[in-house]
Order: C-alpha cells, then sequence, then structure tokens
C-alpha cells in the first residue's frame, strides 16, 4: 500500500505541471488577444480625444505602420504628459478643440523642442519619410481602421 503511495507522488507532480503549463498557455493567449485587439480597434476620426489618444500612443510607444526606409516613429521620445499636452497642440493642427485646450501652449513648445526635426516645423513631414501630422484624418489612423 505505501508502494502505491509512493507512485503516486510523481504523477500527482507530473498532473500539478502539467495545469500549471497550461495556465501559462492560457495567460499567452490572453495576452496575443489583447494585442489584436489593440490593433483591429478603430479609432473615431472625427473626435477629438480618440484622436488625441492616438498621438499619444504613437508617442509613447512608437510606430512601424508605414514601414518608410529611414526609421520608425522612435518610443518615448518625450514623457507621457509632455504626450498629452503634445497631443492637444497636435488636434489643433486639425481644426481640433482639444479636451485640454490649456495645454496648447506648452504643447507646441514641447513640439517645437523634440518632433519638428523629423516632422519639420509646420507638422507636415516630408513625403515618403515622415508623415504630414496635419492630414485629417491622420493617414496611420487611417490605415490602423482599415486592419
Ligand atoms: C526620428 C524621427 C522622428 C521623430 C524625432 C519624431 N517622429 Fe513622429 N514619426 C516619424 C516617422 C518615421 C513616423 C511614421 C511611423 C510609421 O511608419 O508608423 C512618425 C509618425 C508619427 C505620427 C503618426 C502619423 C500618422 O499619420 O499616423 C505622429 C502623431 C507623430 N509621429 C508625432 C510625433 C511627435 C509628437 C514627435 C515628438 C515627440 C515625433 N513624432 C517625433 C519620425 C519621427
Amino acid at each position: 500500500m505505501s508502494r502505491l503511495f509512493l507512485l503516486l507522488i510523481p504523477l500527482l507532480l507530473f498532473i500539478i505541471a502539467f495545469f500549471s503549463q497550461k495556465k501559462r498557455y492560457i495567460q499567452q493567449s490572453e495576452i496575443r488577444h489583447s494585442n489584436s485587439y489593440h490593433i483591429h480597434t478603430t479609432i473615431n476620426p472625427s473626435c477629438a480625444p480618440c484622436v488625441e489618444k492616438y498621438i499619444e500612443n504613437v508617442i509613447n510607444y512608437g510606430s512601424n505602420i508605414f514601414h518608410y526606409p529611414t526609421s520608425p516613429m522612435p518610443a518615448g521620445t518625450v514623457s507621457p504628459q509632455e504626450a498629452k499636452k503634445i497631443a492637444a497642440f497636435l488636434a489643433t493642427l486639425q481644426g481640433f478643440t482639444p479636451s485640454h485646450p490649456e495645454w496648447v501652449e506648452e504643447g507646441k513648445y514641447l513640439f517645437y523642442g523634440n518632433c519638428t526635426g523629423c516632422h519639420s516645423n509646420e507638422g507636415k513631414g516630408k513625403k515618403g519619410y515622415f508623415p504630414d501630422l496635419t492630414r485629417k484624418p491622420l493617414r496611420g489612423m487611417e490605415l490602423l481602421n482599415k486592419g
């Protein structure tokens, strides 16, 4: 009887190991699911907070939708709080009243200090290298919406 018990221990360990692997697999597939949800979310191009959020995400996490031959948009060149302010300024370039109009002045200053090297002073960029940030809707947003 006690020998049978000894045999049961490795079996039990095997079962535990099997289920913990399975749990890890489930967690991974949830993460993958949330990523694809992020990619396939449609962004309403006529809603100021949605456009600001898109811009904020591009600044914080970078972007490589266009696959330009030069470089992708680098992530995190400014702090997340600064990104919100720049997004407020960029929303005005598309004719929106941003959710925090009081951030526009500082956002403009931050944009000139951090972004115009690539996107040019008026934010118009350079065809084939840096996207035009005054285009309405932003082309990257349009591409994301298409899926
Ligand atoms: C090193 C050059 C570079 C710098 C600096 C840079 N960008 Fe970009 N940016 C790019 C490139 C390249 C893309 C296109 C990325 C892609 O392929 O998705 C881009 C894309 C974007 C987009 C998306 C445009 C669209 O049509 O969807 C926004 C918004 C943006 N940048 C804002 C900024 C802001 C704000 C800053 C400053 C904090 C900044 N960028 C700094 C190169 C740069």
